[in-house]
C-alpha cells in the first residue's frame, strides 16, 4: 500500500524554515513563516504567559480530559475578545463557542460543519489568501471560488472588484474574510468598507466566515474586531475562527476557538451539538494547556493588563519596522515606491516581486520569503535591514 504514495513537496510556508535553517550563510534573513520575532531574532514566551504557566503549575490538579467544548473560562474569554464583553449574541445565547487546536482546527471544524449543513455551498475566498486556507477548506469537500481582493499593480484592495464578485454570492454561500492583518497582503478593509460588505451580506443573504488570527496585531483588540462586531450586530449568522498563536505567542500550544453566531438560542445549541459531534470524530477533545493560559490571563487583571502591553509592544515594533523598511528600500532605489508597506497592518506585506526574483533572493542572497514575495515584517531587524534592502534592489535591477 505505502509504495503507491508519491513524495510531496514541502509545504510552501512551513518548508521555508527548514531551508533557512540549512543555509550556512551568516547573513541569511528569515522572512518566511509568520511568527513574531524580537530585534534579536527570537520568538520568546510572553511574560504574562510565563506567569500564567507558573500559576497553572501550582493549581492544576488533574490531567483528566477537558469537557468536549474545552475549558469554559477560555471559551468565555475568546467570545468576549471577539465580540466585546456585553455583546447581544453572548447575552441572548445566540453564540456557540468551542475551543479548537489552533485557528486551523477551528477552520477545519467549521468547514465540516458547513459541509454538513450546506453540502452544496460555495465558499468564496480572497485572491490572494493564506496559503493553507484553500487546502484546508477543500479537504472537507467544500466548493471554493475566488473573489478579487488585492490589486498587485496598485498595491491596495480592489474593493470594487470584490463587491462586484460577491454580488454573485447566493444565500447558501459563505464568504471567507480576514478580520484584520490580511494574510498575505497586510491590506485591511476600512470601517466604511466593512459597512458596505455587511450591507451586501444582508442583501444577498450570504454568511460571513471570518478568520481572526491576528487580533491585536493591527490597531488593537477592539479595533481589529470592528468587522466581526459589526457583522454580529447586524446579521443573523456568522462563523468566526480565532487563533491565539500570534497574540499570545502560543504557536505550538495549538490554541484556537470556533464561534458560531446563530439566529436563535435554540439554533446555537443545535450547532454546538453538531460541532461537538464533528470534533469528536476528528480529535475527540482539544488540548488544554494553551487554553488554560488564555483563561488565567484573561481573568486576572494584572496579567490581562500585562498581556495588552506586551501585545502593544509587538504591534508597535512591527509598525516601526514597516517605516524603517520603506525608508531603506526607497533610499536604495527609485524603481518602486514601497510606501504602501507602512500603510499596511499585521505581520505581512508583499514586496511585489516575481517568482524568479524571489528565487534569486533565496539562492544568491539567502533572503527567505514565500514565492509570492510575502514577507514577515517581524523578521526584519537593525542588523539585517540594510542587507535586505540592498538584496531586494539587486534583484529589481
Ligand atoms: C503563516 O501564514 O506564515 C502562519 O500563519 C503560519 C502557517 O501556519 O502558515
Amino acid at each position: 500500500m505505502f509504495t503507491e504514495l508519491p513524495l510531496l513537496p514541502a509545504d510552501p510556508i512551513l518548508g521555508l524554515s527548514a531551508a533557512y535553517h540549512a543555509d550556512t550563510n551568516p547573513d541569511k534573513v528569515d522572512l518566511g513563516v509568520g511568527v513574531y520575532k524580537t530585534e534579536q531574532g527570537n520568538t520568546p514566551i510572553l511574560g504574562c504567559v510565563k506567569q500564567a504557566e507558573a500559576e497553572l503549575f501550582k493549581t492544576e490538579a488533574s490531567k483528566v480530559y477537558t469537557p468536549p467544548a474545552g475549558i469554559p473560562g477560555a471559551n468565555r474569554a475568546a467570545a468576549a475578545l471577539a465580540f466585546g464583553e456585553d455583546h447581544a449574541v453572548i447575552h441572548d445565547q445566540r453564540l456557540a463557542t468551542i475551543q479548537t487546536p489552533g485557528g486551523s482546527g477551528a477552520l477545519r471544524a467549521a468547514a465540516e460543519l458547513i459541509a454538513k449543513a450546506r453540502p452544496d455551498a460555495t465558499v468564496w475566498v480572497s485572491t490572494p489568501t493564506w496559503g493553507n486556507h484553500i487546502p484546508l477548506l477543500s479537504s472537507a469537500g467544500l466548493t471554493l471560488k475566488e473573489y478579487p481582493y488585492y490589486d498587485f499593480s496598485l498595491q491596495r484592495i480592489d474593493f470594487d472588484g470584490m463587491l462586484n464578485t460577491l454580488n454573485q454570492a447566493g444565500k447558501d454561500d459563505l464568504v471567507l474574510l480576514h478580520a484584520c492583518c490580511h494574510n498575505p497582503s497586510g491590506a485591511d478593509l476600512t470601517e466604511s468598507q466593512w459597512q458596505q460588505l455587511t450591507a451586501l451580506a444582508s442583501e444577498r443573504g450570504f454568511t460571513p466566515f471570518i478568520d481572526l488570527a491576528y487580533q491585536g496585531f493591527g490597531d488593537g483588540i477592539a479595533e481589529d474586531a470592528y468587522g466581526v462586531r459589526l457583522m454580529a450586530d447586524t446579521l443573523p449568522e456568522l462563523i468566526l475562527a480565532m487563533s491565539f498563536s500570534k497574540n499570545l505567542g502560543l504557536y505550538r500550544e495549538r490554541t484556537g476557538s470556533l464561534n458560531i453566531v446563530a439566529p436563535s438560542a435554540t439554533a446555537a445549541s443545535a450547532n454546538l451539538s453538531q460541532m461537538l459531534s464533528i470534533t469528536r470524530g476528528l480529535y475527540s477533545m482539544p488540548p488544554a494547556h494553551g487554553s488554560s493560559l488564555v483563561d488565567i490571563i484573561y481573568h486576572n487583571q494584572t496579567l490581562h493588563a500585562q498581556w495588552l502591553q506586551e501585545l502593544a509592544d509587538m504591534r508597535e515594533r512591527i509598525s516601526g519596522l514597516r517605516q524603517q523598511l520603506v525608508s531603506a528600500l526607497n533610499h536604495q532605489q527609485q524603481h518602486t515606491d514601497f510606501s504602501f508597506i507602512a500603510e499596511q497592518r499585521g505581520m505581512f506585506s508583499f514586496l511585489g516581486l516575481n517568482e524568479s526574483q524571489v528565487t534569486r533572493l533565496k539562492s544568491e542572497f539567502s533572503v527567505y520569503m514565500t514565492d509570492n514575495s510575502r514577507i514577515n515584517i517581524a523578521g526584519v531587524n537593525s542588523r539585517n535591514l540594510e542587507y535586505l534592502a540592498q538584496s531586494v534592489c539587486q534583484v529589481l535591477r
